[in-house]
């Protein structure tokens, strides 16, 4: 059942009027901050949303300012006519689609950036240098241009997840994060927008990260604490299965610290490339001891 009434704002002054106006009105607000071409995670988030707020707004942005000089930014794939009806289909309100002249009146030079220390120079930030920071720069823009009560991100980006709650908390911008679990296919592999630009082949080797993933999971749980041993090993594995893996990495999931006596979740992440994607997934893990 898709209803027709998605309105559509391409400029920040508007949306924050639009926002504003429900606000006043005591309905909440929810944000569901996106690049677009929406799949079932994206769709997840969205009725997530819903539970939250009486009203959801979905932003489609492809940031210029996250993307390194030799990064997918122009051929990162955008489908508009499948995204709105998709956002149709999941009831959000307000789909807020603004032009990268919207974001950037000024240009990007000579912007200001948001820099979270520490936990932007770890992991993904060590092969992508600058991405973090324009991530938490346009998350800050968007948080300011909606100005939600709440808003939603994937727990597949687990990284950058951690950076915008930091990053909100450091600034004191008033409204709450929340991460939801990564949706899968029913074989495993994270959905994600790049996982197109996988071959038939590619696309039936990726669910090994999952399944590499969960086999770390399963030793920590039985009580195996050499993590550099499984990190080797998952490692090796995601190799010998075709995999350019940039890392696999067992953290403290709260701190994303190498993991201390007292952590009690853990996070196993990765990234691994596979032909053009570059695949990034983690599995968390609670300690009985
Ligand atoms: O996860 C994403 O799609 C993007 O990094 C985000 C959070 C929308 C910022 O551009």
């Amino acid at each position: 059942l898709s209803r027709v009434n998605l309105e559509i704002i391409a400029r920040p002054a508007a949306i924050l009027e639009r926002v504003q106006s429900w606000r006043k009105q005591g309905l909440r607000v929810a944000l569901v901050p996106t690049m677009g071409n929406l799949h079932q995670g994206h769709a997840t988030l969205v009725a997530k949303a819903r539970e939250h707020a009486q009203r959801v707004v979905v932003s489609i942005f492809v940031n210029p300012l996250q993307f390194g000089p030799n990064e997918d930014f122009q051929t990162y794939p955008r489908t508009p006519v499948e995204d709105r009806a998709l956002l149709e289909q999941y009831q959000a309100d307000v789909l807020f689609a603004p032009e990268v002249s919207d974001m950037y009146p000024r240009g990007m030079d000579n912007h200001t950036m948001v820099q979270v220390p520490e936990l932007s120079d770890i992991l993904c930030g060590v092969v992508r240098p600058g991405h973090f920071v324009g991530v938490a720069t346009v998350v800050a823009k968007l948080f300011n241009a909606v100005q939600p009560d709440v808003a939603l991100f994937g727990e597949k980006d687990f990284q950058q997840l951690a950076i915008i709650k930091r990053m909100t908390i450091d600034l004191g911008i008033p409204l709450k994060v929340i991460g939801i679990e990564t949706v899968r296919d029913a074989d495993g592999l994270a959905m994600s927008s790049r996982n197109r630009y996988l071959s038939v082949e590619q696309r039936a080797l990726s669910p090994h990260i999952y399944t590499t993933l969960s086999a770390v999971v399963q030793q920590l749980s039985q009580g195996q604490r050499d993590f550099t041993m499984l990190e080797a090993v998952a490692t090796q594995q995601l190799l010998q299965a075709g995999f350019k893996p940039d890392y696999v990495s067992i953290r403290d999931a709260d701190t994303l610290r190498l993991p201390s006596e007292q952590s009690r979740k853990l996070v196993v992440l990765t990234a691994a490339r596979l032909g053009r994607a570059r695949l990034i997934d983690n599995v968390q893990v609670e300690l009985s001891r």
